[in-house]
């Protein structure tokens, strides 16, 4: 197995695409400690699947705009298994809304929930993957980062951070061989684009030359190959999984 030995830390784990890079870097052998922030009971489900499944998965409620409950997610992983070798940040929300009715505390939570997190958890491992001389960092960001979209000021700011956080980050840590890049999905099956109606949905659905909206298993199978060592010559990328609609 691809990941066997290796030990990865997944971001809102429980549900959409975080629980489909959970199943997938277990499958692939890594021992998996991933977080939620209210769902606790299809996270508890999520770890026993995977035990289940003959593997190994701890889930932990963490919210991931505090840099303390990330700092207590890296112990707890470096306690239990020594050291972590992949770091998946994936939470994300988004509170839409037009610039003109947009209030500053969702402004200030999508931006923490999204941006935020990623440099607490970054910052928090740091240490660990600079003294091994090895780490791989996936950060989710979203094509609307590349494009902007009306209604989602907070949000496709906070993932456009994340885009430069990755660039900035793979190129300061490259010369500790610490890979960072980024997945920017399109739109996706999970519960974040259920809220869509049908309308909308054939409207995104134009602009996507393959057709057919992403499955979050799209999105993990990325994350498998950008944890394992057939991506070690690859970093600082943003890496579209969107059925074409961008590029
Ligand atoms: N779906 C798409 O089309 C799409 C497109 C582009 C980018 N993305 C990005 O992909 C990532 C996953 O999206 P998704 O569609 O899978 O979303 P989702 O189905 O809404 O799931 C979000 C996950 O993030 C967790 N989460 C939310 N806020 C958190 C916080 N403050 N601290 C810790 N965990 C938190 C949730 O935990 P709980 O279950 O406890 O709430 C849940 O596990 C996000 O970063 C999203 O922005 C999604």
């Amino acid at each position: 197995m691809k990941l066997e030995n290796k030990v990865a830390i997944v971001t809102g784990g429980s549900r959409g695409i975080g629980r489909a890079i959970v199943l997938q870097l277990a499958s692939d052998g890594a021992k998996v400690i991933f977080t939620y922030q209210s769902s606790e009971q299809v996270a508890n489900e999520l770890a026993e699947e995977v035990k289940k499944n003959g593997g190994e998965a701890y889930c932990i409620k963490a919210d991931a705009s505090s840099f303390e409950e990330a700092q207590n997610v890296v112990n707890f992983a470096l306690e239990k298994f020594g050291s972590v070798s992949i770091l998946v940040n994936n939470a994300g929300a988004t509170k839409d809304n037009l610039l003109l009715r947009m209030s500053e505390s969702d402004f200030d939570s999508v931006i923490n929930t999204n941006l935020k997190s990623v440099f607490n958890y970054t910052k928090a491992i740091l240490k660990p993957f600079l003294g091994q001389r090895f780490g791989k960092i996936i950060n989710i960001s979203s094509v609307v980062a590349i494009t902007g979209n009306a209604g989602q000021a907070n949000y496709v700011a906070a993932k456009a951070g994340v885009i430069g956080l990755t660039k900035s980050n793979a190129k300061e840590l490259a010369s500790r061989n610490i890979n960072v890049n980024a997945i920017a999905p399109g739109f996706i099956e999970t519960d974040m684009t259920s809220k869509l109606t049908d309308l909308q949905k054939d409207a995104i659905l134009v602009n996507v030359p393959l057709k057919k909206m992403g499955k979050p298993e799209d999105i993990a199978k990325l994350v498998s190959f950008l944890s394992s060592s057939d991506s070690d010559y690859i970093t600082g990328q943003v890496i579209a999984v969107d059925g074409g609609m961008v590029m």
